[in-house]
């Protein structure tokens, strides 16, 4: 299906949706309010240093990470967007410690929504681009009962639907509901997200990669030789890594470019999330046709024991995720 500039999500939405007669309203009104979300958090980043929002809150979450005040509102925001409208069951979010369920009156819908609410908040003061990155399955509970810890703790392959909104110098959604991935981007003049980036797809591979390379001396040693061998002038490779993994993916995704986060001696399982910042970005990367990967297996295989569970992260073109993932075979 063919879609011209200047096609609105709504329209997108539409018309993606003819060929599914059997998709409940549900699916538009959950990605109506995740957008609706998306505008009041774009809105408050660009205002951030004006309307007090830098800084930190004093708290710590359950990562053991200080709690800045911009991850709050993203958090409080995307939830309250999303418990009223009778289109998810339990929210998983970065920010809380347990699922969120469905306060009464509000009426609980059909989706688990897992979110990273406020990604690369250590960028939040520094005005680098930040992001909301997030997956939704269908429940699997019996819906006359409570939703379970089961409606979250699932293999990657059951999500249908995943994207991000990165807050950068404008704001886009990137989405995908496993059928290619396309971005659209925020009119604010209008308040209207339209079609800028149809159908996103990755080259096989890349000559550009993403890593906190502060810690490499941390990393498996065949990692590390994996990465140096690229540093042959010749090769003609380059770095690029703005501390915001939402910010990298989507320069990635755009670009062209493999992201590395290795486990290291402070975060021994890796540093980034499964359920709400690798999962959601595998999905998008395999309908791009790249690849993501542990180090082991494809993340999108994993089947998390824990909600804030960690995991290693190789994401992006598919011939360096494979590279990466045959130089350290049998861990
Ligand atoms: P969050 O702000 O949601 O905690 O995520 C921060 C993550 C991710 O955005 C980024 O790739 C990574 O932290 C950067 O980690 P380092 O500062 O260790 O490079
Ligand atoms: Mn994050
Ligand atoms: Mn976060």
């Amino acid at each position: 299906m063919q879609f011209e500039e200047g096609t609105t999500l709504d329209r997108f939405l539409m018309e993606s949706l003819r060929d599914h007669p059997e998709a409940s309203g549900q699916f538009v009104n959950l990605l109506n309010q995740v957008t609706l979300a998306g505008k009041l958090v774009a809105a408050r980043v660009n205002r951030a240093g004006l309307a007090g929002m830098f800084g930190a809150t004093g708290q710590m979450n359950i990562q053991g990470e200080y709690v800045q005040k911009m991850d709050i509102y993203a958090n409080e925001t995307f939830k309250r967007a999303l418990e009223h409208a009778g289109v998810v069951c339990m929210i998983v979010s970065e920010e809380e410690d347990a699922p969120i369920g469905i306060p009464a009156p509000f009426v609980p819908g059909h989706y688990v929504f897992c979110m990273d609410p406020l990604d690369g908040s250590s960028n939040i003061d520094t005005n680098a681009s930040i992001g909301t990155i997030f997956c939704a399955f269908r429940r699997k509970s019996d819906p006359s009962g409570p939703p379970t810890a089961e409606d979250a703790l699932r293999s990657g392959r059951e999500i249908v639907l995943a994207g991000y909104i990165v807050y950068g110098a404008g704001t886009v959604l990137v989405l995908s509901t496993g059928k290619g991935v396309h971005g659209f981007t925020l009119d604010p003049t209008v308040g209207e997200f339209f079609l800028s980036h149809p159908d996103i797809r990755l080259e096989p591979s890349t000559k550009s990669y993403s890593c906190n390379e502060a810690y490499s001396a941390q990393w498996d040693p065949r990692l590390r030789a994996w990465l140096e061998a690229r540093k042959e002038p010749s090769l003609g490779w380059s770095s690029r890594y703005i501390g915001s993994l939402v910010g990298d993916f989507h320069r990635n995704l755009v670009k062209g470019g493999i992201f590395l986060y290795p486990p290291s001696q402070k975060a021994k399982a890796g540093k980034l999330r499964l359920l709400y910042e690798g999962f959601p970005l595998a999905f998008l990367v395999e309908a791009a046709g790249g690849a993501a990967s542990d180090g082991q297996q494809a993340i999108l295989d994993k089947v998390p024991k824990s909600l804030h569970e960690r995991s290693p992260l190789y994401i992006g073109n598919r011939d360096e995720v494979a590279s990466i993932t045959e130089a350290l075979r049998g861990d």
